[in-house]
């Protein structure tokens, strides 16, 4: 190599080096238009207020870097810098969150909000620190409901080898299963096609996923059953946060409470809105009533004894006491 060589290939690469610092590629798995993109958005505002020019966010939506499993692998080799994503694929990293995704644990957005914004939230939150990962907030989706192309869903029978597409949670698949259903797990990316193939019967996510997915467009009957709430986590890789000085990381955790307001200010609007939005759009939407769902909490009842020695009873307790 010539000196000049050598001189302009360091230049380029103290370039390079600058230019990937200041860039926060973010990926996350629905639109701009969704609750991720609302998040999203704030995220990148809020880092822009506090701390100028300093880091460009980069948004990926849609799955633009692949699956959620796949990003939060990316964040902990550094290849991807920021997500907001499901607890879909989160208990594979930390098992212990695992304990969110119980169905009927969290009993309505007020609780879940605040069971996630205190103590028991904040320990979780803190785990992602040995796996890679530095988890900002808890953000949130909503409560999951049943859309599907079969029939109207209002007990447990009506579920009765429905294929139905969960995500790659190992306690959603355990509670379908108990409730004679199909499951399928499978990556966000993957359920439109496999819809649109009629190689799955139905999927489930809350409304916030439902609407902005339009999903309308490939299931006929939405049943609005809120049979588990769904959280979301705004998390950066270990490798971003552990470059950034005390400064930046305080704007860093500001940008999260900031997404984490705009997502769950999201839903709360299409909490109300959608249904509408669904029905205008030609779903049939039916909205199960409470003893409606008790049925589904009763033929629940084994699998709690599984989850409670999983999760331990002490802390599903403390959730549910909670207020
Ligand atoms: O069903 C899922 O996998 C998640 O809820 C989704 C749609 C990817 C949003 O995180």
């Amino acid at each position: 190599m010539t000196k000049h060589f050598a001189l302009a290939a360091a230049a380029l690469a103290a370039t390079t080096a600058l230019a990937s610092a200041a860039d926060v590629k973010m990926g996350y798995a629905l639109s701009e238009n969704s609750h991720y993109g609302a998040g999203a958005k704030a995220f990148d505002e809020t880092l822009k207020a506090e701390l100028g020019d300093a880091f460009t966010v980069q948004h990926f939506p849609s799955s633009g870097l692949g699956g959620e499993r796949e990003v939060i692998e990316g964040m902990q080799i550094g290849t991807i810098d920021a997500t907001i994503a499901s607890s879909g694929t989160l208990s594979n990293f930390v098992p212990e969150v695992g304990v969110f995704d119980i169905p009927f644990l969290l009993r309505d957005l007020e609780h879940a909000r605040t069971v996630l914004d205190g103590e028991i939230g904040d320990e979780m939150l803190a785990k992602f620190d040995d796996v890679g990962l530095h988890a900002l907030a808890w953000g949130e989706q909503g409560f999951r409901h049943i859309t599907n192309s079969r029939g109207p869903i209002e007990t447990p029978d009506d579920l009765e080898g429905l294929k139905i597409r969960t995500m790659e949670n190992p306690v959603h698949i355990k509670a379908f299963e108990a409730l004679g259903a199909a499951p399928t797990p499978m990556a966000w990316p993957e359920v439109i096609p496999a819809l649109q193939q009629g190689a799955i019967d139905g999927q489930e996510n809350p409304l916030s996923v439902i609407v902005s997915a339009n999903l309308n467009e490939v299931q006929d009957f939405a049943s609005l059953d809120g049979h588990v709430y769904s959280p979301a986590i705004v998390m950066l890789s270990g490798q971003l946060w552990d470059s950034l000085d005390d400064t930046q990381k305080a704007a860093f955790e500001k940008a999260g409470d900031a997404a984490v307001v705009a997502m769950r200010d999201y839903v709360d609007n299409v909490e109300v809105e959608g249904i509408e939005a669904l029905k205008e759009r030609g779903m049939q939407v039916n909205i199960l009533s409470g003893e409606q769902k008790k049925l589904f909490q009763d033929a629940l009842a084994d699998v709690y004894v599984d989850y409670e020695a999983e999760f331990g009873k002490e802390l599903m307790d403390n959730i549910i006491a909670t207020e």
